[in-house]
């Protein structure tokens, strides 16, 4: 049955009739075209799929479309500048080496992000602890846990960061 939500996305107000079955990643690569969720494991194992739902990172496999109704979706898409700038993240992720075939990058990037937001200085165990939920077949995660490490050394105020 399909039913019209409204959310926003990436900072936008959208509409959209959309089945009941459908997943929010599909309704995200195949209603908006977002392609840079990855359906790795299709059943919540791979974190491939992060996207931030309300700041919070949720693997949206396992999310319905619908239960976007009124909530604030933000995928990778989102998180770059007006002028195509590299959000913090993406940059140290750059940097760092942290990317090799970037198909898990994405959801890295946004689980990273989600623990920014609630905690902007993490330690290396919280880093840990928080991207646990995002596999990684290329890098041994040591230079992911680098990346995010620069980032939020660059963007807190601990006073580490330059
Ligand atoms: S595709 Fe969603 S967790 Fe793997
Ligand atoms: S960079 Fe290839 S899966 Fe992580």
């Amino acid at each position: 049955m399909a039913v019209k939500i409204s959310f926003k996305l990436n900072g936008e107000d959208v509409s959209i009739n959309i089945d009941d079955h459908v997943t929010l990643l599909d309704m995200l690569r195949d209603n908006f075209e977002l392609f840079g969720a990855k359906e790795g494991c299709g059943y919540g194992e791979c974190g491939s799929c992060t996207v931030l739902v309300d700041n919070v990172a949720v693997n949206s496999c396992l999310m319905m479309a619908p239960a976007a109704n009124g909530r604030s979706v933000v995928t990778i898409e989102g998180l770059s500048g007006p002028r195509g700038e590299l959000d913090p993240l993406q940059k140290a992720f750059v940097e760092k080496g942290a990317v090799q075939c970037g198909f898990c990058t994405p959801g890295m990037i946004m689980s990273a992000k989600a623990l920014l937001i609630e905690k902007p200085c993490p330690t290396e165990e919280e880093i840990r602890k928080g991207m646990a939920g995002n596999l990684c077949r290329c890098t041994g995660y040591s230079k992911i846990v680098d990346a995010v490490k620069e980032a939020s050394e660059r963007g807190c105020a601990c006073g580490k960061g330059s």
